[in-house]
């Protein structure tokens, strides 16, 4: 498995997955019937760095980078993850995680948010977890999930230097 830079040759393949976890309902807030150009600006608009996993010839999954505010909160980064449902639990989705901290550090951000991650994502709240984001803030029934209704989503959030800092 390597990652690179996506390229727009790879959209094709981006939109599959897309489509695949938006189709849930259950982990972005993009509407299931969210258009292929609004994908695409959220893959390839201005600024975005997006980077794909590919495994043997096939992309697996991938993300992206941008930083999470303008001007003076711009130090502090934003990222984005989807895994293909074929390729999930193979390491991927960390691999990803773990490019994607090596590129925001070295890209001198600060630190890296994560916005909106889904209460019920336990998959994705365990990863990020795992690579060190703590939870910062809880949003109440912030997110309308397709099944369980209207469920909290998590602020969470991680230095790069890897040094613990008092808040
Ligand atoms: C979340 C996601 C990116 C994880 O990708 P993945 O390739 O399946 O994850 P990995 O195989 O790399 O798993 C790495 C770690 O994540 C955690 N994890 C991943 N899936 C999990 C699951 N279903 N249940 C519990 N923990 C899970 C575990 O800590 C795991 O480490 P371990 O194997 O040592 O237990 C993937 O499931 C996905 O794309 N989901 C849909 C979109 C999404 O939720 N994106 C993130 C939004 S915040």
């Amino acid at each position: 498995m390597r990652i690179r830079r996506a390229t727009d040759d790879d959209f094709a393949a981006i939109w599959a997955i897309f489509r695949a976890v938006v189709a849930g309902a259950d982990t972005y807030a993009f509407s299931p019937d969210t258009s292929r150009d609004d994908a695409f600006a959220y893959w390839f608009g201005p600024g975005v760095l997006s980077f794909v996993a590919e495994k043997d010839g096939e992309i697996a999954g991938m993300y992206k980078l941008i930083p999470n505010q303008r001007d003076l909160g711009a130090h502090v980064a934003n990222a984005s993850f989807m895994v293909g449902p074929g390729f999930r639990g193979q390491g991927i989705g960390e691999a990803l995680g773990r490019h994607c901290l090596a590129e925001a550090r070295k890209r001198s951000f600060k630190a890296m948010q994560f916005n909106f991650v889904v209460s019920a994502n336990t998959g994705a709240v365990a990863l990020w977890k795992k690579l060190g984001f703590e939870i910062v803030g809880v949003l109440p029934e912030a997110f309308r999930h397709r099944a369980l209704g209207d469920i909290d989503a998590y602020v969470m959030y991680r230095f790069l230097d890897g040094a613990a800092r008092a808040r």
